[in-house]
């Protein structure tokens, strides 16, 4: 068990080096196994779950070879079950894409049905709704998604709500299926393009990605090729919040500014500056920001994915901020750890925080409970004067590569330290 030793209080400057978007990469690695030649994938993310899920298409008999830390090289034609085994599902929910790319490369797959998680329940029906739509035959017993067909058919599918995972694992299954498959009100976030572009790279046929409506024509094959991930769009909000956080002066490097409009948008909004340029973003901030309401919505909207980071903003912001969560039932567990620093911060029902901004937190011993909850409590932590301690930061590595040394080369004061043994965590606190 690792936490992160914090020593706040300073405002943050210098460069950052955005890398490859995770949420870009599960879905594209999966695809990968679709063909039966080598697919070089570029700007990897190096985090936990793109190498358990690396772990998971070598299981299954692909062949899967690092390159380098950042480029790994797949071939599917060795695939020898399609039997995904529950330890990856289990560690992590995306192995799930490889359901659509094995019913659309061996007409039949096996993974076990994904838990709930940290922040909701998180079903998948819309991606079982588009598999059976496809022709799939999908049954779920003794916990695994068992999904088989003769073969998979065009059809039009109309998604009952916007759902990342569905789209892009209905976009899987449907490269391979015969005739032209239309779904609707499907995602458009930037992720969602990236894996379209990268099928399109092997020789799919697939428009409209990034709009309500994807319309994919089916192929028989596909090739190899190299594809280089986009920049990781939440990473680099995460980072844009902690410049404002800190009241400090950072560069992000390799960025499409275009996809992070929405965090741009509200961090101008409360104050920060904020400027554009090719392909790198730089965020000033040298007082104390505005109070704000911010509304999670699907993508070009404030992705819910960057509320917890918002939230760390708004803490020490003037006056009374609410947060809207609207994606997710249960995204606010970060709150009980804010408070702990001091913050102003409730929870109303479960779709609204309400902040009362402070000035200045205090140091605080708090627990990372997922993800970005955990990012957020790091922004907090380094924008407070005193030690801070973040325990649990398993989750916040599992999306963030090199975080602490992309911290201290900001100027942070952050050490990655092994949770003393008498320190652990009781299992009733
Ligand atoms: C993806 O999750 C991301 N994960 C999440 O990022 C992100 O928060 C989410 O999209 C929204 O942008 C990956 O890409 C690996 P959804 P996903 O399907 O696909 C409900 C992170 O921090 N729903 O768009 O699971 C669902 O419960 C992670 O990197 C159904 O009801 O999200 C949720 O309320 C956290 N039925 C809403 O839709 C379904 O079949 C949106 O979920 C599917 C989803």
């Amino acid at each position: 068990m690792e936490q992160y030793v914090i020593n706040g209080g300073k405002s943050l400057a210098g460069e950052v080096t955005i890398s490859g978007a995770k949420n870009a990469a599960l879905g594209i690695l999966a695809g990968a196994i679709m063909c039966d030649e080598f697919v070089t994938i570029e700007n990897l993310p190096d985090v936990s779950d793109i190498n358990v899920l690396l772990e998971a298409i070598a299981a299954i008999g692909a062949v899967v070879e690092r390159v380098d830390k950042h480029t790994v090289r797949i071939n599917g034609g060795t695939i020898h079950t399609e039997m995904v085994d529950y330890d990856y599902i289990q560690k992590i929910r995306a192995s799930y894409y490889l359901l659509g790319a094995l019913l659309a490369k061996r007409k039949n797959a096996t993974v076990a049905m994904p838990g709930g998680c940290d922040i909701g329940l998180r079903p998948i029906d819309q991606h079982l709704k588009g598999f059976r739509a496809l022709g799939a035959n999908v049954t779920t017993e003794n916990g695994f998604i068992h999904a088989k067909a003769t073969h998979l058919r065009a059809s039009h599918i109309f998604l009952d709500l916007v759902s990342v995972g569905a789209t892009i694992n209905i976009m899987l299954a449907a490269t391979m299926a015969e005739g032209q498959t239309i779904i609707e009100n499907v995602a458009k976030e930037p992720h969602i393009v990236d894996v379209a572009n990268f099928l399109n790279s092997l020789g799919a046929n697939i428009k409209g990605a990034g709009t309500d409506v994807i319309r994919i024509r089916g192929v028989q094959k596909l090739h190899g090729n190299t594809y280089s991930i986009i920049p990781d769009q939440i990473e680099a909000g995460t980072f844009m919040c902690l410049a404002a956080a800190t009241k400090g002066d950072i560069t992000l490097k390799s960025v499409i500014p275009k996809h992070l409009e929405a965090i741009t948008a509200k961090l101008v909004e409360i104050g920060a500056e904020v400027n554009e340029y090719d392909d790198s973003v730089r965020v000033c901030c040298n007082r104390r920001l505005a109070a704000s309401t911010v509304k999670t919505r699907v993508y070009p909207g404030f992705p819910t994915d960057m509320q917890p980071q918002m939230a760390a903003v708004l803490m020490f912001g003037k006056g009374t901020s609410y947060i809207h969560e609207n994606i997710f039932e249960n995204r606010f567990k970060y709150v009980g750890e804010l408070r702990k620093m001091g913050a102003g911060i409730k929870v109303e029902g479960n779709s609204v925080a309400v902040i009362e901004g402070i000035e200045k937190g205090n140091a605080a011993i708090m627990d990372a409970p997922d993800l970005r909850a955990g990012a957020a409590l790091t922004i907090a932590a380094l924008a407070t004067e005193g030690q801070s301690v973040i325990r649990d930061i398993e989750y916040i590595e599992r999306g963030y590569e090199d975080f602490d040394q992309k911290l201290r080369g900001l100027g942070a004061s952050i050490e990655k330290t092994v949770v003393p043994s008498g320190k652990k965590k009781s299992k009733f606190a």
